[in-house]
């Protein structure tokens, strides 16, 4: 038997021997191996028992009983790696909850975008930048961003420098997380000084009130030393796992359950492109026991995903599978009913959160790749009234955001238009949510759990 215990069938790199789409060919063999040599010899990131709780998280959020909160970089880069960024970050994504959990009463799962977020996919193996040719850039944990040749190589050295970056995040999330940073009696301070419009002024109030009831709390003995719930966060990271190499590599023996488990982030999930039931992504994903994501578009067909659910979900254990919808805003309704019957069909218990980001993506007219703030939160609606005509549970967002003051996508309350797209364009992959939309979309999100709960309680329920 391998290292990795066989888990049906299954090793760590069986996934070697299937079809594998969107991985770069690595021209420098040896390079590789000797990467991955290192890697495996790197203390995980994460531990099993981490991500067995977030999975006892999920399945709540399955339940309706918690609320997904799952958003970060699109990809996260190598030059933009700041202790600021991910503050800011970070911040943004406490204020989302806080948003959620007062408006929606539920605990919110935090589940960052973040520590492991380097490879993407493309649509396209090449990209015409300047009328050069080039391979596609890939992410940083591939190859570089700069439009040459030389750049565009496939590099495995790029995964030791992704696995330090991603060691360092973790390292300060858990900082933050857990070093008073994060103690709620500290919720007016999450919200950056300079912010205004009115999704801020809407923070203020809330976090005023919160602050009002810590201090009620506080008369009657309750604080952060008392109760340690409101001194800390859990918070938790994901990515695809898009590059295998790398997620063998960091894969390892749980000791608690003598189960292989990724070290590579506490949830992994499955791209759009990557999900092929006979493919190597799906291989890998089955054997680990991680929370599993699995993106859903507009040509995930039932046959597909009832193969799928049984090969990562065979024992249809609560929490373990996350369905996250990505159609487009107004497609919704033409797909996702079917999917949804498809799941009770098979009695299957998965989570479905939406992303409202990846079928929104248009070409702006100035040429930026961008997404209309209106098309993400209708969206978001379409996704609440799908699952409340199916009397199905909307569990949870998926998005791409950053904590900082970008105009990547247009729209939102401090309009970003068109032409502003070009002053503040950082990211190195699709446009992403600024601080001000982010916390938008948690109010639209905040108000679809308050109706619902809202309808809940007119039934008796
Ligand atoms: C992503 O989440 O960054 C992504 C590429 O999504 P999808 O696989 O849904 O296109
Ligand atoms: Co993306």
């Amino acid at each position: 038997m391998s290292e990795v215990e066989m888990v049906k069938g299954w090793t760590k790199s069986g996934w070697r021997a299937k079809p594998r789409v969107q991985m770069p060919d690595y021209p420098d063999h040896a390079a590789l191996a000797s990467v991955e040599a290192g890697l495996s010899r790197m203390p995980p990131l994460v531990f099993a028992g981490e991500a067995r709780r977030l999975k006892a998280d999920l399945a709540k959020a399955a339940r309706g009983e918690a609320f997904l909160l799952q958003g970060g970089d699109c990809a996260e880069s190598f030059q933009e790696f700041s202790a600021d960024n991910i503050r800011d970050t970070f911040k943004v994504m406490l204020q989302m909850a806080i948003v959620l959990t007062w408006g929606a009463k539920v605990p919110v799962i935090k589940v960052g975008r973040v520590a492991g977020q380097f490879a993407k996919p493309r649509s396209s193996a090449t990209e015409t930048i300047g009328g050069l040719e080039l391979p596609s850039y890939r992410g940083d944990i591939v190859n570089g961003f700069d439009p040459t040749p030389a750049a565009r190589i496939p590099d495995p050295y790029r995964m030791l420098q992704a696995y330090t970056q991603a060691a360092a995040s973790l390292n300060l999330l858990r900082a933050f997380s857990s070093g008073g940073y994060a103690d709620m009696h500290r919720v007016q301070s999450w919200i950056a000084h300079f912010a205004d419009g009115p999704e801020a002024a809407r923070y203020r109030e809330v976090a005023m009130r919160i602050s009002d009831a810590m201090d009620f709390m506080a008369a009657a003995g309750i604080t952060s030393e008392t109760a340690h719930e409101l001194g800390r966060v859990d918070f938790y990271t994901s990515h695809e796992a898009l590059l295998l190499e790398y997620e063998e590599a960091l894969c390892r023996v749980d000791s608690t359950t003598g189960l292989p488990v990724a070290g590579s982030g506490h949830m992994i999930w499955i791209g759009d492109r990557t999900r092929q039931p006979d493919g190597a992504h799906v291989e890998f994903c089955r054997g680990v026991q991680n929370p599993i994501g699995l993106k859903c578009g507009p040509s995930t067909t039932p046959e597909d995903l009832k193969v799928l659910m049984a090969r990562l979900n065979p024992e249809n254990e609560p929490g373990r599978l996350t369905l996250i919808a990505r159609f487009g805003a107004g497609k919704v309704g033409d797909h996702l009913p079917r999917l949804i019957r498809t799941v009770q069909a098979e009695g299957a218990d998965v989570l479905w959160s939406c992303d409202p980001m990846h079928g929104n993506t248009i070409k702006s007219a100035s040429g930026y790749k961008t997404r209309p703030f209106d098309s993400v939160l209708r969206e978001v609606r379409d996704f609440f009234a799908v699952h409340k005509a199916e009397g199905t549970i909307p569990g949870g967002v998926h998005f791409e955001m950053t904590g900082r003051d970008v105009t990547e996508c247009t729209g939102g309350v401090r309009a970003v238009s068109d032409e502003d797209l070009s002053s503040r364009y950082h990211t190195a992959c699709d446009p992403r949510l600024n601080a001000s939309q982010s916390l938008e979309l948690a109010f639209l999100v905040a108000e679809e759990l308050q109706d619902r709960r809202a309808m809940q309680k007119a039934a008796g329920l």
